[in-house]
């Protein structure tokens, strides 16, 4: 089956009980149990609710998955995740050019519990290989990275994975899973954060996780339920709204993003456009072989940090926000945003300067986004 049928036919969009087109927001802490023996399908909504498990089934079946996991954010999802496989003594590595929230949680958390790790620049997979010890544990993706757009090699990082015995996790929230199925391409487990392009509406905070592996699964069920991170039935419910039309909205966005970028690499002020759909971006072509489609972030490097005052308070169709995904385009600026919680040498390190800016491209006409950022100079 063609999968812009899959995401609206997987066998978990109907009611069963009514035929109901959409599934009930099933709002029961706890379900009557009137036997002695035997497992109850339901019994509290922590450990299993029938609108969650309908969306974490959708996951499953996006992802290629064998079970999916919807948590309480994306963030949750993450550290839930990373929460389940190390433990003291153990070691991470992870991209340098990380969501800063990613950043924070490796760098503030992770020590308290004796948990060791390393920054590398993975658009170079061997970076990968050199930064491996022999208590590494977890070698963690995120691709595009946020916000400079650098691609790794999902493929090459899996074999390194592979050779050593180590778990792969991967942040897949900018591609989402209409565009990167890094299950298939042998990633043990991939996370996205469903309050981007998933949920798609800027309306809801929500994240994600699913595996191919049974053993991985029957773990993340455990502590899914033992940390308590779990998405709400009205949330959840919402997820499930709003993935209905992300094969439409990944398509339309992604052109816009296209076109947008293009015409972005021709004005004057602006003097880098980041992209991976474009040919000259680093790691296009690992896109173009990993991936079905290049996604609807871009950022851009402008001559003169002074402009930027300007540009978020003059720009009118675009909302100046954090966040992306949304069917309305959001200009972020990461310096203060997405990677204001990064000290400021780590920020420089990674390329991310107060003359940067994000934008996530919506499903406004690409020339109206056009006009309304460049005729402000
Ligand atoms: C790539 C990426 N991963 C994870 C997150 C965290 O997701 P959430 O805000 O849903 O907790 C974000 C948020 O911006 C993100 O951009």
């Amino acid at each position: 089956m063609n999968y812009d049928t899959i995401i609206l036919h997987n066998g978990n969009e109907i009611d069963k009980k009514t035929g109901g087109l959409s599934i009930p927001v099933y709002n029961a802490s706890t379900f009557a149990i009137n036997h002695v023996e035997g497992e109850p399908v339901y019994e509290y909504s922590r450990s299993g609710n029938p609108t969650r498990d309908a969306l974490e089934n959708t996951i499953a079946a996006l992802e290629n998955g064998f079970r999916g996991f919807a948590y309480p954010s994306g963030i949750a999802a993450i550290t839930t995740v990373l929460l389940s496989f190390l433990k003291t003594g153990d070691h991470a590595v992870f991209p340098a050019d990380i969501y800063g929230g990613t950043f924070r949680f490796i760098t503030k958390v992770l020590p308290d519990f004796g948990i060791d790790y390393t920054f590398v620049d993975m658009s170079n997979a061997l970076n990968v290989e050199t930064a491996l010890k022999p208590n590494t544990k977890v070698i963690y993706l995120e691709t595009p990275s946020n916000p400079l757009l650098k691609i790794t090699s999902i493929k090459q990082v899996v074999a390194i994975a592979k050779r050593n015995s180590i778990l792969s996790i991967i942040d897949n929230t900018f591609m989402s899973p209409y565009f990167c199925k890094p299950l298939d391409l042998g990633v043990d487990i991939s996370i996205h954060s469903a309050t981007k392009f998933l949920g798609g509406h800027s309306d809801l905070i929500a994240g994600v996780a699913s595996s191919k592996d049974e053993t991985i699964c029957k773990r993340l069920k455990f502590t899914q339920n033992t940390y308590g991170s779990i998405l709400s039935p009205d949330d959840s419910w919402l997820l499930l709204r709003g993935i209905k039309t992300l094969g439409a909205r990944m398509k339309q966005q992604t052109e816009n993003a296209i076109q947008l970028a293009h015409k972005l690499c021709n004005v004057s002020w602006i003097k880098t456009v980041y992209y991976p759909g474009l040919s000259s971006h680093p790691g296009h072509e690992i896109c173009k072989d990993e991936c079905s489609g290049f996604g609807a972030v871009l950022s851009i490097l402008i001559d003169n940090e002074d402009k930027m005052e300007t540009i978020m308070k003059k720009v009118k169709l675009w909302s100046t926000a954090v966040s992306l995904g949304g069917v309305e385009s959001i200009l972020s600026y990461p310096w203060t945003m997405s990677h204001g919680s990064l000290p400021t040498e780590e920020k420089l390190k990674r390329g991310i300067t107060r003359s940067l800016i994000r934008l996530s491209v919506g499903l406004e006409s690409p020339d109206d986004l056009f006009n309304d950022l460049v005729t402000l100079f």
